[in-house]
C-alpha cells in the first residue's frame, strides 16, 4: 500500500483501515471490531458518528455551508456565545485546528503588547516536553526536539525551560517576555499533569511579572479531563487558552479565547482565516456542545476517569513493568519500563485501539460515553498484554 499510495508518508500508520464507527466502536475494511481507547487522538469526545451532531449537521448541509468571515455569520456569533459560557472566557477567534488556535494565541499575545501596551515584548515562554502543534511557530514552542529536525532556522521570540521548575521560568522572563504557555496535562509528552503547586505558581508569576498566561487546552479541553477545560480543575485563570480536537466532534475546527481587555489587540484585519467559524463548522460545535451540556459529560469524564485509574492501578499493581498509571479524568497514562510500540499493535489484535505518548507510556483516550462495561474489557486487554510481557508474580497481583 505503502508504495503505491500518492500521499507524501508522513504517517507511520497502522496496518489497519477503519471505515465504520458507532459509540465506542470502530469496524476496519475486513469487518473486525475494535473497542475504540484513543477517539481519533482526542477528537471524537462524543463516540463515532454521534446522532445530535450528525442530525444537526445534516440540517445545515442541506441549508448553507459557507459564506465568508466577510459577512456576518449568525451561526457563529451562537457557537461563539456558547463556547465563552461554558469556557467561562469573554472572546472567541474560530479557526481549523490545534496548531492555527496556538499560532492565534501567540499572535494575540504580542499584538496585546506591542499594540496596546506600547511595549516590545514578542517571547514565549514553553516547558520541555510540552506540545504544540506542527507550524514553524508552534513547533518552535514545541518542548520535543524531534518535531524540530530538518527545519532550521526556527522563528525567533521562543524559549523552553524545565518542566516542574517555577524558578527556571521566573529566571528566563525578561522584559522582551509576552508569555508563559503550558498544558496542564503535558499530553504528547507523556501524559503528565502539572503539579498543582507549581501551576498555581506559574499564573501568580506571569500576575506579579505582568505578562500573560496561555493556556494549551487542545487536547485536555471539551470535558476530556472532567472538567469543561483542565484549567477550570486548577482554579486558574490564563489570559489566554486554545482549543480544537474534541470541539466538534471530529469536524476540523479549533478556537483560541481571551478575556475581555485583550479584544482591542484583535482589530479588523490583524488575524483571519478562511475556513474560521464556517455555518457548518459552527453548528457541529453547537451541537457538540449542547449535547455535551445535556448529557453532563465533563462530570461523567471525571467520575468514569476515576474508575477507569482505579481499575488499571488496583490490576497493575506491584507489576514490575508499570513505573507509574497517572491522568486527569479520560486522559490516562500508563507509564512503562520500556518502549511499548509492540502493545499497541498486539492490542490492535485483541481488538483494542490505543496509542502511545511517548514511547513509553500507553495512553488511553476513551470517549466520554464510554460505559463501565467497556472500561473493564479494556482495562483487562491492557493489563493481560502488559502482564504477559513480565509475569507479575501472584503474591504482587
Ligand atoms: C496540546 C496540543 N496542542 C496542539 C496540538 C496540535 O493540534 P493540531 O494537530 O490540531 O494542529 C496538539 C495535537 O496533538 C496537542 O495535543
Amino acid at each position: 500500500m505503502t508504495e503505491e499510495s500518492a500521499l507524501f508518508q508522513t504517517y507511520a500508520r497502522y496496518p489497519l483501515a477503519l471505515t465504520k464507527g458507532e459509540g465506542s466502536w470502530l469496524w476496519d475494511d475486513k469487518g473486525n471490531k475494535y473497542l475504540d481507547f484513543m477517539s481519533g487522538l482526542a477528537v471524537t469526545n462524543l463516540g463515532h458518528a454521534p446522532k445530535k451532531v450528525a442530525d444537526k449537521l445534516k440540517e445545515q448541509i442541506d441549508t448553507l455551508w459557507h459564506t465568508s468571515n466577510l459577512f456576518v455569520v449568525p451561526k457563529q456569533e451562537e457557537a461563539a456565545k456558547k463556547l465563552a459560557e461554558v469556557a467561562q472566557a469573554d472572546a472567541v477567534f474560530f479557526c481549523n485546528s490545534g496548531a492555527e488556535s496556538n499560532e492565534a494565541a501567540i499572535k494575540l499575545a504580542r499584538r496585546y503588547f506591542q499594540k496596546v501596551k506600547g511595549e516590545e515584548r514578542y517571547e514565549i515562554i514553553t516547558l520541555g516536553k510540552s506540545f504544540h502543534g506542527r507550524t514553524l511557530a508552534t513547533l518552535t514552542a514545541t518542548g520535543q526536539d524531534k518535531v524540530k529536525e530538518g527545519f532550521l532556522p526556527l522563528p525567533a521570540g521562543f524559549v523552553t525551560v524545565p518542566p516542574h521548575d517555577l524558578k527556571a521560568i521566573e529566571d528566563a522572563i525578561t522584559d522582551r517576555t509576552a508569555a508563559v504557555m503550558i498544558e496542564m496535562v503535558q499530553a504528547e509528552g507523556g501524559v503528565y499533569p502539572l503539579d498543582e503547586t507549581y501551576a498555581r505558581g506559574i499564573e501568580q508569576l506571569c500576575r506579579d511579572k505582568g505578562i500573560l498566561l496561555i493556556v494549551d487546552e487542545v487536547q485536555t479541553g471539551m470535558g476530556r479531563t472532567g472538567a469543561w477545560f483542565a484549567h477550570h480543575r486548577y482554579g486558574i485563570k490564563p489570559d489566554i487558552f486554545t482549543v480544537a480536537k474534541g470541539i466538534a466532534s471530529g469536524f476540523p475546527a479549533g478556537a483560541m479565547l481571551g478575556r475581555a481587555y485583550l479584544k482591542e489587540a484583535f482589530t479588523a484585519g490583524s488575524h483571519a482565516t478562511t475556513f474560521g467559524g464556517t455555518p457548518l463548522a459552527s453548528s457541529a460545535i453547537l451541537a457538540t456542545i449542547e449535547t455535551m451540556q445535556e448529557d453532563k459529560l465533563p462530570e461523567r469524564a471525571a467520575e468514569i476517569g476515576e474508575l477507569l485509574m482505579d481499575q488499571l492501578r488496583r490490576r497493575l499493581k506491584g507489576n514490575p513493568f508499570v513505573k507509574s498509571v497517572r491522568g486527569l479524568g479520560l486522559l490516562v497514562g500508563i507509564e512503562c519500563a520500556e518502549p511499548i510500540g509492540e502493545l499497541v499493535l498486539e492490542g490492535q489484535k485483541r481488538g483494542l485501539l490505543f496509542v502511545p505518548a511517548g514511547p513509553n507510556v500507553i495512553r488511553l483516550l476513551p470517549n466520554l460515553y464510554v460505559t463501565e462495561d467497556e472500561v473493564e474489557q479494556a482495562v483487562s486487554i491492557v493489563a493481560s498484554l502488559i502482564e504477559e510481557k513480565v509475569p507479575t508474580p501472584s503474591a504482587q497481583a
